[in-house]
C-alpha cells in the first residue's frame, strides 16, 4: 500500500474555513498544487509513522527522520496558514486554557465491571452465565482475557473516522470533555485509518464504508512507569529551585492529574499512552465478536494491548490469569487484573445487564499493592544502633493480601516532607518482601483534627537526652546501655543470620534484659541454670535447652559473630568478606581504618563505622567478656578460595534446574564472587532460570548481561580450567 492510499481519501478533508479555531490573516501568500500535494504527502506519511509506531509498535522510519517530516509539514503549513486543517499531525496541541471542563453526554453509559477475586468467583460467574443463556454442559461458551489497565476510563467519539471529541467517565451517563488533553496523546490517531475492501470482505460481514459513521471508542489512558518516574524527578528537581512542583504518587494518578490539567500544552508533555478495547454507540459498523473489534481497531490504527487470550473454557482463563499475576511484573505499565469477557458479541446481547454491569463480562482482579487507611498513632522505636526510628500505627489493612498495621516512617525529615499527622488518611503499599510504607497523605480526607508529629527530645525508652548532628536525617539515644538498645543488640545477637542461638524467643529476650540479667550479649555465655529457672513460663527442660543452645554458639563461623556485634553499616555480606580477609577477631580489631578501607567492597563509611566500634569502651569490655566466656569463633570455611569472580557480582532468578539457588550463590561466593538479592548498575550478571520474572526485565533494562543456568556453569567450568593451579 502507498502512503497516498493511507491518507484518508475517504475523508472529506476539512479545512480552516470549516474549522473555527483556527483563523488565517487575509495577506497569507497562496499555495501553489504542489505545495497542497507535498502537504498532504507528509501528513500521510507521518499518520503512517504513528500507526506503525503506535499501533503496531513496528516503526519503520527512524525518530530523527520523523521529527524531520514534522518539521517540513509545520514550516509549509507556517508558510500556508489556508493549508492548516483541523486534524493535521501539527495541531495536537491547542493554546487554549480552560478552567472547567464542559459536560460530555455519552450517548451509550460507559459501564463499570463486577470484581472477582478468587477461582470461586470465577467459577460463580461462570455458572451464573450458563443459567442465564440456558447452556447444557456440552455448549461451549468462548471467553476472551484481557489485561486490566490501571488508568482512567474515556470515551472517544469518532465521526466517518475522524476524532471530533473525548471524555472521561464521569458517572457514566456524563463526563467531562477533555478534547484538547486528549489530542495530545500522540498514540490516538486524528482520523482512524480506512480498512482496506479487501480486508472487510475476509473478515465475512458486510459493511459499506471503510470506517464507520459514527463510534464512541473506549479504553484506558494510562502512564508508563518509565514516563512515570521521568515527570516525578523533574518535578522532584522543580521543587528544589523553586519550591514549586508535586510529585504523584502512582502512574495511575499521574495519569489522572495529567488528563485533567486545563493547560493542555502541559497534558502534551506528560507522554501519556492508551488502549482501546470496547465500543459504546455505533453506526454503520458491526462486529462479531470482541476479537473481532480488537482487531478491527487494531486496523484503524488504534493501539490495542497485544496481550489477550481467547478462551475454549474458565479453566484457560484461570490459568491466563495466574498467569499474568507474575508476568505482570515485567510490563512498563501497571495493570491491576485482568478483563474476561464473553467472546460473541451475540450471546454478550443475549446475557445483558444487570444495573451498570454487564454479564458478558467480570474483573478478575490482583490483590491490591496500594491501599488506605488511617494513622491511629506514631510510636517511636529505638533500634540497636540507638536511631529513634518512627512508625505509623496504621489501622489494619490487607495489602497485597497480608494485614499491615505498621508502617515506619523513617525519620523526622521524612515525616516532615510527606506531612503525615496523627489522624492522616494515608496510601500504604507493600511492593514485594518490601517493609510496608507510607506512599502519600489523601490531604483531601483532612477534617483539621490531625495532630503534627513533634520527635521527643528523650530517648523514650531510658529517658536520655536524644541528639541529632548536624546534616544527619537520624535522632538517636546515645546512652549505650539503653535498655531498649540493649533489648534489640540481643535479639540481633541471637537471631538465625547471625549466633542463631535457638530457643531465645523475642519473649526471653525481652525478660533477660527487663531482668538485667543480660546488659551485653556476651552476658549470655555466664547465665545459669538457677538464674533462669526464675523466669515466667520457664521450666527446667526449656532452660537446659536454653543453656546448651549457648554453649554450642561459642564455636560459630566467625563471619557470623561479625554480624551478630551489630556494627553499623555491617550486613552478612561484609561480615563474610571482613572475616576472609582477616582471619581473626583479634586481627579485625587491630586493624586501621586505612587497613580496612583498602579491603576490597568495604567502602570508607563503613571502615570508620568498624574502627569506632572496636575503639568504643563498650565493645571492647564485651570482646573481653566473650572471649573470657570461650567464644572461640572458627575461621571462615565457606569464604572465598578462589578468585577467578573476584571483583564480579551475580544475581540468581527464576528457578534453577542443576542446583539450588542456595548452591550456585555458594559457588560464586566461593569462587570470589558476590551474591545479591537485586539487580543494580553493579551487577554484573543475572543467571536467568526458568520463570524469571522482574528482575531479568530490570537487567535487561540496565544492560546487565543475562546467562542462562548452562552458560553459567560454562563460565565457572571455563574459568576453573584456566585457573593457575
Ligand atoms: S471493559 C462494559 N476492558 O476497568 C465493559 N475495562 O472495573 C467496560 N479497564 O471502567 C470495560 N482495562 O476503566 C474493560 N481491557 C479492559 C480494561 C477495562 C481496564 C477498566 C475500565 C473500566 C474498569 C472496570
Amino acid at each position: 500500500m502507498s502512503t497516498a492510499e493511507v491518507a484518508n481519501s475517504a475523508l472529506p478533508a476539512q479545512t480552516v474555513a470549516e474549522s473555527t479555531d483556527i483563523a488565517v490573516p487575509e495577506y497569507a501568500p497562496r499555495a501553489t498544487s504542489s505545495e497542497q500535494e507535498r502537504v498532504e504527502e507528509l501528513r500521510a506519511q507521518i499518520n503512517r509513522a504513528n500507526y506503525l509506531y503506535h499501533a503496531l509498535d513496528a516503526p519503520e522510519i527512524s525518530d530523527a527522520a520523523y521529527d524531520n517530516l514534522l518539521k517540513e509539514l509545520r514550516e509549509l503549513e507556517e508558510h500556508f496558514p489556508e493549508l492548516v486543517t483541523a486534524d493535521s499531525p501539527t495541531q495536537r496541541v491547542g493554546s487554549d486554557v480552560v478552567t472547567t471542563f464542559s459536560e460530555l453526554r455519552h450517548r451509550i453509559p460507559m459501564l463499570s465491571l463486577d470484581n472477582a477475586f478468587s477461582t470461586g468467583d470465577l467459577t460463580a460467574w461462570e455458572e451464573k452465565l450458563r443459567r442465564t443463556i440456558g447452556a447444557d454442559a456440552q455448549f461451549a461458551v468462548e471467553y476472551i482475557c484481557e489485561l486490566k489497565i490501571d488508568g482512567l476510563s474515556v470515551s472517544l467519539t469518532y465521526e466517518n473516522g475522524r476524532f471530533v471529541k473525548g471524555g472521561t467517565r464521569g458517572n457514566g451517563e456524563v463526563g467531562e470533555d477533555i478534547t484538547l488533553n486528549l489530542r495530545t496523546i500522540a498514540a490516538l490517531p486524528m482520523n482512524l485509518r480506512p480498512i482496506e475492501e479487501a480486508n472487510i470482505a475476509e473478515s465475512g460481514s458486510a459493511k459499506s464504508a471503510t470506517v464507520p459513521a459514527l463510534i464512541e471508542i473506549r479504553g484506558e489512558v494510562f502512564m508508563s512507569h518509565r514516563e512515570f518516574q521521568r515527570i516525578n524527578e523533574e518535578s522532584e528537581e522543580k521543587t528544589e529551585e523553586k519550591g514549586g512542583g508535586r510529585t504523584f504518587a502512582n502512574p495511575r494518578n499521574a495519569a489522572a492529574g495529567s488528563l485533567r490539567q486545563k493547560d493542555p500544552s502541559i497534558t502534551a508533555t506528560r507522554r501519556l499512552d492508551v488502549f482501546l478495547y470496547a465500543v459504546g454507540a455505533c453506526e454503520g459498523w458491526e462486529f462479531d465478536s470482541q476479537y473481532d473489534l480488537l482487531r478491527t481497531y487494531r486496523e484503524w490504527g488504534l493501539r490495542t494491548n497485544p496481550n489477550i487470550q481467547v478462551c475454549a473454557n474458565i479453566a484457560e482463563v484461570v490459568a491466563f490469569c495466574s498467569e499474568w499475576e507474575t508476568k505482570k511484573e515485567s510490563l512498563p505499565y501497571d495493570i491491576d487484573g485482568v478483563v474476561i469477557k464473553v467472546n460473541p458479541f451475540l450471546l454478550q446481547r443475549e446475557l445483558g445487564q444487570v444495573s451498570r454491569s454487564p454479564r458478558w463480562a467480570i474483573a478478575y482482579k490482583y490483590p491490591a499493592l496500594q491501599v488506605r487507611t488511617r494513622v491511629e498513632r506514631i510510636d517511636i522505636q529505638v533500634g540497636r544502633t540507638g536511631a529513634l526510628t518512627p512508625v505509623a500505627i496504621l489501622t489494619p489493612v490487607a495489602v497485597a493480601g497480608v494485614m499491615v498495621g505498621r508502617a515506619t516512617l523513617h525519620n523526622q525529615d521524612e515525616i516532615a516532607r510527606k506531612d503525615v499527622r496523627v489522624g492522616d488518611t494515608v496510601v500504604v503499599q507493600r511492593a514485594g518482601e518490601v517493609i510496608p510504607e507510607i506512599v502519600e497523605v489523601v490531604v483531601s480526607e483532612r477534617t483539621g483534627t490531625e495532630e503534627v508529629f513533634v520527635m521527643p527530645t528523650k530517648c523514650p525508652s531510658c529517658g536520655t537526652a536524644v541528639t541529632k548532628p548536624e546534616g544527619e536525617a537520624v535522632t538517636r539515644c546515645p546512652n549505650p546501655i539503653c535498655p531498649a538498645k540493649v533489648e534489640q543488640r540481643l535479639g540481633h545477637f541471637v537471631s538465625r543470620g547471625a549466633m542463631d542461638i535457638e530457643g531465645i524467643g523475642d519473649r526471653h529476650v525481652e525478660q533477660l534484659t527487663q531482668t538485667g540479667l543480660v546488659v551485653d550479649p556476651a552476658d549470655l555465655y555466664t547465665l545459669t541454670l538457677e538464674q533462669l529457672l526464675p523466669l515466667e513460663r520457664m521450666g527446667e527442660k526449656l532452660a537446659t535447652k536454653i543453656l546448651d543452645s549457648i554453649a554450642g554458639s561459642k564455636t560459630r563461623p566467625l563471619a557470623r559473630l561479625i554480624f551478630a556485634l551489630g556494627i553499623r553499616h555491617i550486613g552478612e555480606h561484609s561480615s563474610e568478606v571482613l572475616a576472609a580477609h582477616f582471619g581473626t577477631l583479634e586481627k579485625l580489631q587491630a586493624a586501621t581504618v586505612e587497613e580496612l578501607a583498602a579491603v576490597f567492597e568495604i567502602g570508607r563509611t563503613t571502615a570508620e563505622s568498624i574502627g569506632a566500634y572496636f575503639a568504643g569502651p563498650t565493645a571492647q569490655a564485651m570482646l573481653a567478656k566473650l572471649k573470657a566466656a570461650g567464644v572461640e569463633p572458627t575461621s571462615n570455611t565457606a569464604a572465598a578460595l578462589s578468585d577467578e569472580l573476584k571483583g564480579k557480582t551475580f544475581v540468581f532468578t527464576g528457578t534453577l534446574t542443576r542446583m539450588t539457588r542456595e548452591d550456585a550463590e555458594a559457588l560464586v561466593k566461593h569462587m570470589g564472587g558476590r551474591a545479591s538479592g537485586s539487580v543494580s548498575k553493579q551487577t554484573s550478571y543475572v543467571v536467568a532460570g526458568d520463570k524469571a520474572g522482574s528482575k531479568l526485565a530490570r537487567a535487561q533494562e540496565l544492560k546487565v548481561p543475562a546467562l542462562t543456568e548452562d552458560e553459567f556453569l560454562e563460565m565457572v567450568a571455563e574459568l576453573r580450567e584456566n585457573a593457575p593451579t
